[in-house]
């Protein structure tokens, strides 16, 4: 497995396998890296000759109140993994490679989408998330990219992104890897002490328990938000940013389970705020 620090060494590698005719696949990542992550690899190289990762913490999707800093780094440990996992190419540039001085460009999607669910309060972050997967894609040119079902409203903003820029990438959306009592995978979940990591099991619950009420027959969303947010609300250590059912694809609120919804969830377990989410396909 290489790895590259500039943007010229991406280009010269991948200039390479496209003269002989291999297909490339990127997996964009901010490290830190779990069999969430590696999930996403490993569908890269069953669906790609070449794989490409990237690890890149990226500084503007963060507000300034937010965990930059904190934010957890291994990057010899996400090597081990990738290369495990079949990754040809890792990707690692500092900030000053990939944000250059000055730099003043940013891709923002200026519909109702990206202020929905993680946007009422972080509304800076899916500008940064376009802009650097953006980048990315210019940088890399893959045929496909991969992303988590994990973070839905990405995915979804994404999507929009590929779609309004004619972007030539196909984008595969993977399933949300747990641990086995059911919490999603999460760089995040570091944060969390013995106690936190108990109480944030509410997640998850909540999760099955919406999908329960789906599967059951139930197609009243603000009944079976309202079944979700209570469960969550008896845990003393959660707070609720929020609990929404919204359009798959679009983001807007939905009052009935039709075509494509997305249950999604943002709690704070302590300080720490995780997400977690699930998709039902009316059909
Ligand atoms: P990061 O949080 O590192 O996630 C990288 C990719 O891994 C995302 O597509 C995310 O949805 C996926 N992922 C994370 N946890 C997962 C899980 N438990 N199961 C399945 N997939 C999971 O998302 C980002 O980084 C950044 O916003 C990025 C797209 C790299 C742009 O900076």
């Amino acid at each position: 497995m290489k790895i590259a620090t500039t943007i010229a060494e991406v280009r010269a590698q991948v200039a390479a396998w496209k003269k002989e005719g291999l297909r490339i696949g990127l997996v964009p990542t901010m490290g830190y890296l779990h069999e969430g992550h590696a999930s996403l690899v490993d569908e890269a190289v069953r669906q790609c000759d070449r794989v490409v990762a990237s690890v890149f913490v990226n500084p503007t999707q963060f507000s300034p109140n937010e965990d930059l800093d904190a934010y957890p780094r291994d990057f010899s440990r996400d090597c081990t993994l990738l290369e495990s996992h079949g990754c040809h190419l890792v990707f690692h540039p500092e900030v000053e490679e990939m944000y250059l001085p000055g730099a003043a460009t940013y891709v923002e999607i200026l519909s109702e989408m990206p202020k929905q669910l993680c946007g009422k309060t972080r509304p800076i972050h899916f500008r940064g998330v376009c802009t650097v997967v953006s980048k990315l894609f210019n940088i890399v040119t893959p045929d496909k990219a991969f992303f988590g079902q994990k973070d839905a409203q990405q995915l979804a903003i994404l999507r929009q992104m590929v779609r309004d820029l004619s972007y030539g990438i196909q984008l595969v959306g993977c399933p949300i890897v747990r641990e086995e009592d059911g919490l999603a995978k999460s760089s995040r979940n570091t944060y969390l002490n013995a106690e936190e990591r108990q109480a944030a099991l509410v997640l998850s619950q909540a999760v099955f328990l919406g999908q329960k009420m789906v599967e059951e027959g139930e197609r009243d969303t603000a009944k079976i938000v309202a079944a979700m947010t209570d469960h969550i609300a008896a845990q003393p250590l959660a707070r609720i940013d929020y609990v929404s059912a919204v359009d798959g694809i679009t983001m807007e609120p939905v009052s009935s389970i039709q075509g494509t919804v997305l249950v999604a969830m943002a709690v704070y377990i302590g300080k720490t705020r995780l997400i977690d989410n699930f998709i039902v396909e009316d059909v």
